[in-house]
C-alpha cells in the first residue's frame, strides 16, 4: 500500500495487494472447497471468470455459465491448465431464460449431486460506467 498524495483530504491510498479479509490463498492451499459445487454465472470473463478460476483452485467443481460458448471453452482451458484434475461443467445459457436455466441446473444436480455456492456475476456494467463517466469525466 502506498500513499499517493499527502495534500489530499481525506488521503488517497493506492492498493496493489489483496486485503486479508478477501485473500483466497489459504482456501486454495487447503483445498477448502473440495467436494463442493460452485455455479458461476458470467464466467466467460471479468469477475465471474476470476471467481471460477479461484474456486477451482480451491478444489471446487465449477459450473461455468455465460452465453458465449467459445469463451467458456477458453476459461475451461485456463482452469485445466492450472488445475488439471478440476471438474468443470459448461452451460452456454442466457440467464434471463428460466426454462434454460432450469435445464442447466438439472444437469448440474445430476452431475454433482447439488449446488453449494452460486456466484451471480452475469450482467453488464455498461449503464453504470456511462453514468460514472457523465458524473465525473
Ligand atoms: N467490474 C466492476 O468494477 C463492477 C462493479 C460493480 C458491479 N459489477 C457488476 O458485476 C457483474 C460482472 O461484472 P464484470 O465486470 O465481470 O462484467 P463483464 O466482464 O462484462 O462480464 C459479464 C459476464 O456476464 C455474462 N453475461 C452477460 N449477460 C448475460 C446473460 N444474459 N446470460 C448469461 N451470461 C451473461 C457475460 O458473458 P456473455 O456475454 O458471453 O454471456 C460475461 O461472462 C456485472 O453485473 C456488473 O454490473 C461490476
Amino acid at each position: 500500500m502506498s500513499k499517493e498524495s499527502s495534500d489530499e483530504e481525506p488521503p488517497v491510498y493506492l492498493h496493489h495487494d489483496v486485503y486479508p479479509a478477501v485473500d483466497p490463498s489459504q482456501l486454495i492451499s487447503n483445498h477448502a472447497f473440495q467436494g463442493k459445487c460452485v455455479i458461476v454465472t458470467g464466467a466467460s470473463r471479468g469477475i465471474g471468470e476470476d471467481a471460477a478460476f479461484t474456486f477451482a483452485r480451491a478444489g471446487a467443481s465449477v459450473v461455468l455459465v455465460a452465453r458465449t460458448k467459445s469463451q467458456l471453452d477458453a476459461v475451461e482451458s485456463r482452469i485445466l491448465e492450472h488445475v488439471p484434475n478440476a471438474q468443470v461443467l459448461k452451460a452456454a445459457v442466457e440467464v434471463i431464460d428460466p426454462a434454460k436455466v432450469e435445464v442447466a441446473v438439472t444437469r448440474v444436480v445430476e452431475r454433482f449431486g447439488g449446488v453449494d455456492v452460486l456466484v451471480a456475476a452475469a450482467g453488464t456494467a455498461r449503464s453504470m460506467i456511462v453514468a460514472f463517466l457523465q458524473a465525473d469525466p
